[in-house]
């Protein structure tokens, strides 16, 4: 009896309670905002809460009316990436970035003509995991929940042939597969640290070189 509650026992048992919760705690955090299974990704909620990146637009007007991707793409990048771009200038095992599909509602507006944002028509991924996908070219996978009438969401994904959306990423992305030329708040952002946040005189640096 003496012995099982020992100091040095009970120490020893703490201790290791403390690591086991620190490698659990590890594990979890590096996925915290999806869930791969089985070859299938859930499809992920509360995106709209990350970090919001950027809109492309590629409208079917100006692609002989049938462009690829129709449309707004809406892209946020998970918090916990964010943080680490922002810091290092590199994305983490663990990346996801979350492409929604907003279509054009409307061309005139009291500002001017335009493409204005109208319904929400479907929802893209893409995550980096050597984990998950070690025999995709940099890691990276890239899924559809969008339905073909553009009208709901499917539960799960699974991830395209590489050929279909990985190799031209890789070819034409500026940073590891990640279309960021087309992303101000990641480019101005890379390792750029608390400049990354907004709202600071360095934002406008750029803008300084325009009217050239
Ligand atoms: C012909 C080239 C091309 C192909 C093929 C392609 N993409 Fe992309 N993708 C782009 C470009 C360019 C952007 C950024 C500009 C935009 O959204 O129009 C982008 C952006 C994305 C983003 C936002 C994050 C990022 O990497 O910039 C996701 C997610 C995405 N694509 C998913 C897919 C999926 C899923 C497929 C396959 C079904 C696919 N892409 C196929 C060119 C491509």
């Amino acid at each position: 009896m003496t012995k099982i509650f020992s100091p040095t026992r009970l120490v020893g048992l703490v201790a290791l309670g403390v690591l086991l919760q620190a490698v659990a705690i590890g594990a979890a955090s590096a996925e915290t905002f999806f869930k791969y299974k089985n070859g299938k990704l859930e499809r992920p909620t509360g995106y709209r809460e990350w970090i919001y990146v950027g809109t492309p637009v590629t409208p079917n007007d100006m692609n002989d009316g049938a462009a690829a991707f129709p449309e707004h793409h809406n892209v946020y990048i998970d918090p916990d990436s964010w943080k680490h771009w922002k810091k290092t200038g590199e994305f983490r095992d663990g990346t996801i970035l979350m492409k929604e599909l907003v279509s054009v509602g409307s061309k005139a507006a009291v500002s001017g003509a335009g493409y204005f944002q109208g319904d929400f028509i479907g929802l893209e991924a893409t995550i980096k995991s050597k984990k998950h996908f070690k025999d995709e070219p940099g890691n990276w996978a890239y899924f559809s929940f969008s339905t073909p009438d553009h009208k709901s969401l499917t539960e799960t994904a699974e991830p395209f042939a590489a050929a279909s959306c990985n190799a031209c990423h890789q070819g034409a992305a500026a940073d590891d597969w990640v279309f960021t030329q087309y992303y101000p708040v990641l480019s101005q952002g890379k390792a750029a640290g608390k400049d990354a946040i907004g709202g600071r005189k360095s934002d406008l640096t750029p803008l300084m070189g325009m009217g050239k």
